[in-house]
């Protein structure tokens, strides 16, 4: 199969499966526990029905909105999501040139393989750097001040993360970085000769945005559990996110909030937007997928402050579906990611043009010509 052969973003977790090494597949793929949350993510949507109405004259329709102030094409965020150069040596700038092509939000993780600095000078389309709070005060200052200098336009704070979930792929496959290559996990490696000769023979992979701080990740390999267990600070608190806010100064979201009551302090405290989520499943395993949780918190709090709606998204009706629940717009890792993995910025620029055709074809048959006229009239619950 080829990208050409790739129409959903299933296919494209099909290829990256063939592509990747198999502890740098599961470490995407994978989730926390029994995944029985990463599964209810999606289910949620496709739980949902749509009712579409018709003869509304849909020739021309628009798939713009505005999110944190810019517009942007289409309601859809790349969600940050870390060791991007893992996945395919061209890793976040590829994402970021996709995204800056479409007019997209890209996020950019703390723990990413290409640098802040790097990803703002060359990339003018609208950009969040996802922040984690990190035990070193430090460390959690500089990333703010860096992203200040490289004219980010939003932080968004990760919540759900101050331990890490129990990702089981992660341990049996002893899923390290930069990878290990051991007695034990060679074979692996070396049954897919493509990614490794790219890994050993390109720019040597590291995490740009932490080296300075952590000697760590700079020199031995590490496992994600272990870095979320040592690195962050799990009494991260509320007067911790209002300081942070208060420091940055800017457009200011939390990713990971799940609960209604959560979703108001977050507005209390002057949050310009919130990310449901639950981390695509890979934290607390059984928490709720959050398109279940989403009506409650866009009435709560979706006059106050903007409601994302993160994680599960591999169709564009999942999209239309939080919008017409009152999402300003829906987000997602893994829909990239796996395009990511198997073929670069070819790949990323084919799932995002199929999730975008997804979109306008749904929004055409659901007969709305624009985001704002999805309703929640259109979506009955089975
Ligand atoms: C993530 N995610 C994530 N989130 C974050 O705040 N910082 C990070 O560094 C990462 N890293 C990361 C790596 C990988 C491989 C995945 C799959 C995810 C979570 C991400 O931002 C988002 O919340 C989920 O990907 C949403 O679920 P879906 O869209 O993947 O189903």
């Amino acid at each position: 199969r080829r990208v050409d052969d790739c129409h959903n973003i299933e296919d494209f977790r099909t290829l990256a499966h063939r592509k990747l090494p198999f502890p740098v597949f599961h470490y995407i793929d994978g989730a926390g526990d029994d995944e029985l949350t990463k599964a209810r993510n999606t289910a949620a949507y496709n739980d949902v029905d749509l009712v579409p109405n018709v003869l509304a004259g849909v020739e021309t329709i628009d798939t713009s909105t505005t999110i944190m102030g810019r517009k942007t094409a289409l309601p859809l965020v790349l969600s940050p999501t870390a060791l991007q150069r893992l996945f395919h040596w061209q890793g976040e700038r590829a994402v970021a040139r996709v995204a800056e092509r479409h007019n997209l939000w890209f996020g950019i993780s703390s723990l990413s393989s290409v640098s802040i600095e790097e990803v703002g000078a060359n990339y003018s389309g609208p950009k969040m750097l996802q922040y984690y709070y990190h035990r070193d005060r430090g460390l959690n200052a500089a990333l703010v001040e860096r992203a200040r200098a490289a004219k980010f336009d939003a932080i968004a704070l990760t919540v759900d993360t101050i331990v890490s979930g129990n990702r089981e792929r992660c341990k049996r496959t002893k899923f390290k970085t930069p990878p290990e290559f051991t007695p034990a996990s060679f074979l692996s490696y070396a049954m897919k000769p493509a990614w490794g000769l790219n890994f050993l023979f390109r720019e040597k992979f590291s995490l740009p945005n932490l080296e300075t701080h952590v000697a760590e990740g700079s020199s031995d390999a590490i496992s994600i559990q272990d870095y979320f267990d040592k690195m962050l600070d799990p009494n991260m608190d509320w007067a911790a996110v209002e300081q942070l806010r208060n420091d940055w100064g800017g457009k200011f979201c939390l990713k990971g909030i799940m609960s209604v009551g959560d979703a108001r302090r977050a507005a209390d405290i002057g949050c310009d937007a919130i990310m449901v989520s639950n981390h695509g499943g890979r934290q607390l395993d059984g928490s709720r997928a959050p398109f279940d949780q989403l009506e409650e918190i866009v009435d709560a709090v979706g006059d106050r402050l903007e409601v994302i709606c993160d994680g599960g998204v591999r169709r564009g009706t999942h999209v239309l579906k939080a919008l017409a629940t009152g999402a300003t717009a829906a987000s997602g890792g893994r829909l990239y990611l796996y395009a990511l993995a198997a073929a670069g910025e070819a790949g990323v620029e084919r799932a995002v043009c199929i999730l975008r055709d997804e979109i306008a074809r749904g929004m055409r048959l659901m007969g709305v010509k624009s985001v704002a006229e999805l309703n929640r009239a259109m979506l009955r619950r089975r």
